[in-house]
């Protein structure tokens, strides 16, 4: 068997009359006066493969055994399908099964079944209409990440997943040790400290999974200009919501001899460009989504790829809410952090699309930010979407030592493990900027689907570590 062969996908453009092997997985089985006809899916696109079993072609006992999860080899002749909504559909001659899945034990055929019962089953799930076309559209989504930073002149770099650095300051970080020992199995599980010294330790001092690449990359930009990062980040934030992960992707570029305007167009370019590229690539998968996630969805995604986003600073926002009317859970003041729903009625009741909020007061931001002259501001951005609230978060870098130590010392941060990121400012230092889109954020944006944990293969979040 060769990878090469025929995919469903492909078969769906062969010309009637050709012989074609179909691999796949049974979705259902349907019997009409002998006659079965099988939906066979591989997972390639969208539509089913409709295969017809004529009367008699096939021992009846081989027949039953087409329960839907079964996975199948179908011989057979491509010919124009009587049937609505498919123009070919196969005439099996041959058949083999390699697995069966017995109906009264295989989980994943009931309609209607739950996002919170296919979660449970998230090893099974992507076999079904709705999961099969979330990673297709989260595969060709990360082909048309690297696609457009390619295309710009940026180089993909690979920053360090094990680090000894606070990126965010925010400490929310996962410790990586040795010196936990796991003894016994499921209940009876219990961790034994083997020393307490992070000297004794394997990296001989306390590290993390990383919460960001970005200070790593801010030096990778510092002598190749433009660079970005793609890979999984980890944050320890006690956030059981529909749109925080423990182990999330992020797309951080970074780019030197560039201000927040320039940051800024990145980003929105790059939003409209990824938008684009699924709407040119992904029509069956989004037309879903869009009959059965989220209505509308479709028009907004359209729109976005074609219309600029709404600039807005900080204070002009919260002068905004608190003009708004609305009652708000979380009342809303000037150096205050906007809390999701004030972002949900900015994007969605004010604006009606996606809006950049600009220059957030310092205290509320992290301490690599560029001071403004105020004093009191820093060049932040945040790109807010409606239904998901922040998408991307960025900002130009404080490029001026001086001022860096001293926002450094006034977060509380450790000046001496931040030596390496001081020397950028100590040597040839350059405006810069960047920002860090959270991947699942997109997705949920472009998908529609309501709950991060159903974007990502397999869920990390407090209490879940599952598969
Ligand atoms: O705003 P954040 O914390 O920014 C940074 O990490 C910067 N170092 C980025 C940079 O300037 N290079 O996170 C960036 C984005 C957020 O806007 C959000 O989309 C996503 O990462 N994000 C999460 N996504 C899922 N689960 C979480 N717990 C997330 N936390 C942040
Ligand atoms: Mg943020």
């Amino acid at each position: 068997m060769d990878y090469r062969r025929s995919y469903v996908k492909d078969i769906f453009s062969l010309a009637p009359g050709s012989e074609v092997d179909a691999y796949g997985w049974v979705k259902t089985r349907r019997d009409s006066k002998g006659v079965s006809f099988v939906q066979l899916s591989d997972g390639s696109c969208f539509q089913d493969l409709q295969v017809v079993l004529e009367a008699g072609a096939f021992p009846e006992e081989t027949v039953k055994q087409l329960t839907t999860g079964t996975s199948v080899r179908f011989r057979g002749e491509v010919v124009e399908s009587p049937a609505a909504g498919q123009a070919v559909e196969l005439k099996a001659t041959q058949l083999e099964i390699y697995g069966i899945a017995d109906a009264t034990t295989y989980p994943l055929q009931k309609k209607g079944a739950t996002m919170e019962f296919l979660r449970e089953i998230s090893h099974l799930r992507v076999r079904g209409n709705t999961f099969g076309a979330v990673f297709r559209v989260r595969s060709e989504a990360a082909y048309a990440v690297h696609k457009f930073f390619h295309e710009r002149g940026f180089r993909w770099i690979h920053t360090p997943i094990i680090t000894a650095s606070d990126c965010e300051g925010a400490g929310a970080m996962f410790a990586v040790s040795t010196s936990l020992e796991a003894t016994g199995h499921g209940d009876d599980a219990q961790w034994k400290l083997k020393s307490a010294d992070p000297t004794q330790d394997f990296f001989g001092k306390p590290a993390f999974l990383t919460v960001s690449g970005q200070l790593e990359a801010e030096t990778m930009a510092l002598g190749l200009t433009n660079v970005y990062t793609f890979g999984p980040t980890f944050r320890a934030e006690n956030s059981n919501t529909a749109r925080h992960l423990a182990e999330f992707w992020m797309i951080e570029p970074e780019m030197a001899f560039c201000s927040l305007e320039g940051d800024m167009k990145l980003a929105e370019e790059f939003l409209r460009y990824v938008i684009q590229h699924l709407l040119d690539h992904c029509g069956p998968d989004l037309e879903f989504f869009n009959q059965r996630i989220e209505p509308e969805l479709l028009k907004t995604l359209e729109h976005v790829a074609t219309s600029s986003f709404e600039h807005m600073t900080y204070t002009e926002a919260v002068e905004a809410l608190a003009a708004s009317g609305e009652k708000f859970e979380f009342p809303c003041h000037w150096g205050a952090d906007l809390q999701a729903e004030h972002e949900r009625w900015l994007t969605e009741v004010k604006v009606g699309r996606p809006v950049i909020l600009t220059d957030y007061p310092k205290e509320i931001k992290a301490f690599y930010m560029r001071l403004n002259e105020d004093g009191k501001t820093v060049r932040a951005m945040d790109v807010l979407a409606p239904r998901i609230g922040e998408i991307i978060g960025g900002s130009q870098r404080e490029e001026r030592l001086d001022i860096l130590e001293d926002r450094i010392e006034e977060f509380g941060l450790p000046k001496e493990a931040y030596w390496w990121y001081l020397d950028l400012r100590r040597f040839g230092s350059v405006p810069h900027a960047g920002f860090g889109l959270g991947f699942e954020r997109l997705l949920m944006y472009v998908t529609g689907m309501k709950n991060i944990r159903d974007v990502i293969p397999y869920h990390r979040t407090p209490g879940s570590a599952e598969f």
